[in-house]
């Protein structure tokens, strides 16, 4: 007999704990995690190297068609050269947000995404999962925090790069709006997505709520 291999998706907003949660999840399922925001956040890197801009549609279009993104475990490959350093910066971060409001780097990396989860066992975080890219998923979850919680968990996260927390704070609403605000695939929840308020939650008290959704599925 083989294992039931199921296709979730994890959706929320910036520091809700979707990447924390997505990789336990996935290592407890020994599924592969696929990291969307990365791809967003590559092409940002791209787009930054080229000197593209983010209103530039056209050279965003040339960029995404020359795109060569490998993923291997923890680390992302542009080009073949390592950037996962660079992506984490709060500049990559504010162009990332920009660029993936382009229909023309969504539909790129659309096909990208697809070709990833084509191979089900697959956790993937993103904005737009349940929604967009995976409708047919098999269990969908929104992970959620209240704005002043996700902040202060980038602060946790980010000490080290001078940034305080009304700053950090100020950029995760600002992103929160340029997120779910835009025409083409904004933030929601999925209408058959479990919403999970992580606020007041350790993420392994969330993944073993999400375990709980889950296993019943696997039997
Ligand atoms: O999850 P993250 O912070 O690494 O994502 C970086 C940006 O990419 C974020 O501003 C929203 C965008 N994004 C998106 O639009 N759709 C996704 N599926 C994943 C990320």
């Amino acid at each position: 007999m083989t294992a039931t291999m199921l296709l979730i998706t994890i959706d929320g907003p910036a520091g809700a704990g979707k990447t924390t949660v997505s990789k336990l999840l996935a290592e407890k399922l020994g599924y592969r995690y696929l990291d969307t925001g990365a791809l967003y956040r590559a092409v940002a890197v791209a787009a930054q190297f080229a000197g593209v801009s983010a209103e530039d549609d056209q050279r965003l279009d040339q960029l995404c068609a020359n795109l060569r993104i490998h993923m291997a475990a923890d680390r992302l490959f542009l080009d073949g050269e390592d950037v996962t350093e660079r992506l984490r910066s709060p500049e990559i971060t504010m162009l990332a947000s920009a660029v993936s409001a382009r229909p023309v780097v969504r539909s790129a990396l659309f096909g990208i995404q697809r070709e990833i989860g084509r191979s089900a066992g697959v956790v993937a975080e993103g904005r737009d999962m349940g929604t967009v890219v995976f409708p047919e998923a098999d269990v969908k979850f929104f992970l959620d925090a209240s704005v002043r919680q996700r902040a202060q968990r980038r602060f946790g996260q980010y000490s080290d790069k001078g940034q305080s927390l009304a700053v950090i704070e100020k950029d995760i609403r600002r992103r929160d709006e340029n997120d779910s605000q835009r025409d083409i695939a904004p933030l929601k929840p999925a209408a058959d997505a479990l919403t999970i308020d992580s606020s007041s939650m350790t993420a392994g008290q969330v993944v073993d709520l999400m375990m709980s959704h889950v296993l019943p599925l696997l039997k």
